[in-house]
């Protein structure tokens, strides 16, 4: 009897016991999943497919990690999505704004004024600082001159350099596929040196830059932008523009044979066609001199505007190969103005933007601000 009440005692204690648990565990769950629900919302997520549209979620083209096309023309970014407003920066004084270069196809820019230096200046004795016109990279296909990224990069760079910066937001691909990245970048660089502002130039631009000391400047595809831009100006009729330097940061640039230390494993080679055929809609192949200036004669890099041109590469990038026998092949073009090559050994693929307080990036920094403040 006394066995029998103990036994069925434990029973009940161990019901409790799992009661109790449950409960606990209930309690835990409403716990964590408040909690995760008051942690800052996560980079807005695309939008979804369109489940009446059988087509909407066919994959057309696989792009990661940057975007998947759809076969019913839904474009789905993977990254650099997120946008940051301008202002003024907390940690630099610099401060940016947006401007419509061209309110047809939206072609606008994100532009930066560093603070008056200390010791109080009169307003009217501010120097006129050099002109940074940047091109953002992404492949062509993601990012923008007002991701935190960049705007982050663009702060620190017209602080550090004092120029006045203007960051292009060209159109991208797939919805815009090449040459309209290289045409919407030409169009605002005539903007930024006024040779066909309808409505006046931009105050900064006309009141604090000083468009004799002009810089092209990009990362990735916008590097190969800068270079497009750069060889533009050199053909333009009537002197084109005062190009002072060149600033090509970890360029993508590719071609059909492989440079001396470049991958040859041919499924890297063919998925590197195959996306910048994606890029160009195939109107330029993989041995054009838009993405592969090698395959120029040697008069033709003589049109390089500027008389100094800087690249930089990183140690563990696929592009760095390439980025040096450039380097090499200006320079040995009989273009006549100053090459110089800064490497960064042990990084990917702009490591500097991807985590900017390394020492390693501080330091190129401080040579992409050495490059745009020197005479
Ligand atoms: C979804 O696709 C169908 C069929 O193509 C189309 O008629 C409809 O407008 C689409 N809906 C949305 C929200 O895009
Ligand atoms: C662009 O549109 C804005 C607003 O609609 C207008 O204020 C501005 O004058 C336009 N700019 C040009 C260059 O047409
Ligand atoms: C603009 O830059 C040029 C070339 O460095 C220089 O000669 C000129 O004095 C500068 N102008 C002003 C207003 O700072
Ligand atoms: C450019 O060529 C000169 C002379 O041939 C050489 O001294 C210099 O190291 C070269 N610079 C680069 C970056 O290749």
């Amino acid at each position: 009897m006394v066995a029998k009440s103990r036994r069925q005692l434990a029973k009940l204690a161990l019901l409790v016991l799992v009661l109790f648990l449950l409960l606990a565990a209930i309690l835990l769950c409403i716990f964590l999943l408040r909690h995760h629900h008051k942690a800052p919302p996560s980079p807005a997520s695309p939008p979804g497919g369109n489940a009446s549209n059988p087509d909407d979620s066919i994959v057309a083209f696989d792009f990661s990690p940057y975007l998947i096309l759809y076969k019913s023309g839904r474009v789905q970014r993977l990254s650099g999505t997120s946008r940051v407003p301008p202002g003024v920066d907390e940690d630099t004084g610099v401060t940016s704004k947006d401007v419509v270069i061209d309110n047809s196809t939206g072609l606008a820019a994100r532009m930066y004024l560093p603070p008056p230096p200390s010791g109080g200046k009169k307003k009217k004795d501010l120097e006129k600082l050099p002109v940074l016109a940047f091109f953002h990279g992404g492949a062509f296909v993601i990012e923008s001159a007002f991701t935190p990224v960049y705007h982050d990069y663009l702060n620190a760079v017209a602080a550090k350099a004092r120029v006045v910066a203007v960051s292009v937001e060209y159109r991208l691909a797939p919805e815009h596929r090449l040459p309209t990245a290289y045409e919407d970048s030409w169009q605002a660089l005539n903007w930024v040196a006024s040779k066909h502002s309808g409505s006046g130039s931009d105050p900064w631009l006309r009141d604090r830059g000083n468009l004799s000391r002009l810089f092209l400047a990009g990362d990735s595809a916008g590097a190969n932008i800068a270079h497009n831009m750069a060889m533009r100006a050199g053909e333009e009729e009537g002197g084109g523009l005062a190009i002072a330097g060149v600033l090509l940061l970890d360029p993508y640039f590719w071609g059909k044979k492989p440079v001396p230390g470049e991958t040859t494993d041919p499924a890297t080679r063919r998925e590197y066609e195959t996306t910048w055929s994606f890029i160009c809609d195939g109107r330029y192949g993989i041995d054009d001199p838009l993405v592969d200036p090698l395959s120029m004669p040697a008069a033709e890099w003589r049109r390089v505007a500027g008389s100094r041109v800087a690249v930089t590469v990183s140690g563990r990038d696929n592009f760095r190969p390439r980025g040096l026998a450039y380097a090499a092949a200006l320079n040995g073009s009989g273009w006549g103005g100053e090459v110089e090559v800064y490497e960064t050994a042990g990084e990917a693929h702009v490591y500097f933007l991807d985590k900017p307080r390394d020492p390693k990036s501080l330091k190129e920094l401080a040579f992409v601000t050495g490059f745009l403040t020197r005479e």
